[in-house]
């Protein structure tokens, strides 16, 4: 029980509400956009600019799940739009894999970041701020009921196979977890824009093309 005064727990109210507390009985999409638009279950609204909700058909049978907005996603109110995104992009194309036909979200929907002279750093979200967010795309995924997640890089991989999963030991494999859709996970964009030299940017584009290819063959007339 909360003891007013007593240096205990302080009321409830005025305090933000869990995310499933705004999540809409039997929601459309739009519904759950609208209402993730309020949210303010962890502290990242504070310095986010705005939710970046998923985006793309809500028939998709593939879900593409990075970490958190980056800079443009904030600003631009969309998932993958800045440079991870173009890299995405034509990662897809090569792949052949229509983005139109996919639907990309983010583990976390508040973009996290510190200052960094006059340039916004992007900061990994904390376990907290994951599980925080997750009813969102827990909601996402009853939803669109996707035939195969796709997720990208160690935070989509951790929030969803656990803590102990190793993205660089079991990229590209399918994975079955109960109550989920199949699974596959794969490195981030981020990460291949990050690759020290071309040379080595190219070996991992490659190498990420190949997982968006095996996941293109898996999907084909589904
Ligand atoms: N990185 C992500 O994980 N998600 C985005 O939307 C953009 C960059
Ligand atoms: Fe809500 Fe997620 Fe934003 Fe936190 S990051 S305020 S849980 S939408």
């Amino acid at each position: 029980m909360e003891q007013p005064g007593l240096g205990l727990e302080p009321p409830r109210v005025g305090q933000p509400s869990a995310a499933e507390e705004l999540i809409p009985q039997a929601p459309t999409l739009s519904g759950l956009r609208d209402a993730a638009a309020g949210c303010r279950a962890c502290d990242l609204y504070k310095t986010g600019t705005q939710t970046v909700f998923g985006e793309g058909g809500e028939h998709a049978s593939v879900m593409f799940v990075g970490e958190q907005p980056g800079d443009r996603e904030d600003i631009e109110g969309k998932p993958f739009v800045g440079p991870a995104g173009r890299l995405l992009d034509e990662a897809l194309a090569e792949a052949g894999i229509d983005r139109k036909r996919v639907y990309i979200t983010n583990a976390v929907k508040h973009f996290k970041w510190k200052p960094q002279g006059k340039r916004r750093l992007h900061q990994k979200p904390n376990a907290a701020e994951i599980s925080a967010c997750r009813p969102w795309l827990d909601a996402e995924i009853a939803l669109i009921k996707p035939t195969i997640l796709v997720l990208l890089g160690a935070t989509a991989a951790q929030a969803l196979l656990g803590r102990d999963f190793r993205v660089s030991l079991q990229r590209g494999q399918f994975i079955e977890r109960p109550g989920l859709p199949l699974m596959m996970a794969t490195v981030h964009p981020s990460s291949i824009l990050r690759a020290p030299d071309d040379e080595s940017r190219e070996i991992e584009m490659q190498a990420f093309v190949q997982d968006l290819r095996r996941l293109a063959q898996r999907i084909k007339g589904s």
